[in-house]
């Protein structure tokens, strides 16, 4: 039986006061909680913050995005180490807005989620079709071509080392991303088995341990449907994860 895990990914917002008070709401929100994994990914100035404060709480933390480099002259980069430094046990590999804002590829993704393995991290890494690739009817190929560029890149020996560090993967279709339309639970769970199934292919034991999360508009009304579905173990959540009480809907639904 898979532990169902709630993400939240604050993207690019915050402040230290807003955090501190978000956080101390979500600390006494969650605190109850006891049957699933909790955790939110927080800009990387704020992991300082995060660490101090939620330091021996049930809420994790982590960062939304790690350099596929380990050091060096990359002005602007934060490595998985860094990351690791702070306490994280999570980063968010291979977000669709990284993709499209900054330009990652598979082959970029594939190499940070490498780079977040060997410093020790959790990677959270994301897939997902954009609604033109949905209509088009390539859904299922672009998201195995994803998830196949970890394996091209890092080689297969990576689904052991995966495993070991519980690596999580995050079904993200790009069109319910912030859009308040969210997949449908069936057209979700559509989607997990079929990673899960790829993931199969290769090594069942892997498969049937990985955690897949659903992102796209996951909110306090859909939480319970799609967490209910066989192969969804919890949300990459957005937007309700700066609402503390939103957020606390959707754990509860996952517990
Ligand atoms: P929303 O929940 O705001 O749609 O964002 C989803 C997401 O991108 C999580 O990583």
């Amino acid at each position: 039986m898979r532990r169902k895990l709630v993400v939240g990914n604050w993207k690019m917002h915050g402040s230290l006061a807003q955090n501190k008070a978000l956080i101390a709401s979500l600390i006494a929100n969650l605190r109850d909680l006891k049957n699933a994994d909790f955790a939110v990914c927080v800009p990387h100035p704020y992991l300082f913050q995060a660490q101090a404060l939620l330091q021996g709480t049930n809420i994790a933390w982590g960062g939304q995005h790690v350099s596929r480099f380990e050091q060096g002259a990359y002005t602007g980069s934060v490595s998985a180490r860094m990351l690791a430094d702070f306490g994280c046990t999570y980063a968010i590999i291979g977000h669709s807005e990284r993709r499209v804002f900054m330009h990652e590829t598979n082959m970029t993704a594939a190499t940070s989620f490498g780079a977040a393995l060997k410093a020790g991290l959790t990677p959270i890494f994301c897939v997902g079709e954009t609604l033109e690739e949905r209509e088009a009817g390539v859904t299922e190929a672009v998201v195995e071509s994803q998830l196949i560029a970890i394996l091209n890149t890092l080689g297969a020996q990576v689904l052991s080392e995966a495993v070991q560090q519980r690596a999580v993967l995050a079904y993200e279709p790009v069109w319910a991303i912030g859009t308040g339309k969210t997949a449908a639970p069936e057209q979700a769970q559509a989607m997990h088995a079929f990673i899960r199934r790829k993931i199969a292919e290769r090594d069942s034991g892997v498969a049937a341990r990985v955690r897949i999360l659903y992102g796209g508009s996951v909110k306090p009304s859909n939480a319970s449907q799609l967490f209910a579905m066989p192969d969804i173990d919890g949300g990459l959540v957005g937007r309700c994860s700066l609402d503390p009480n939103d957020f606390k809907e959707i754990c509860r639904a996952a517990c």
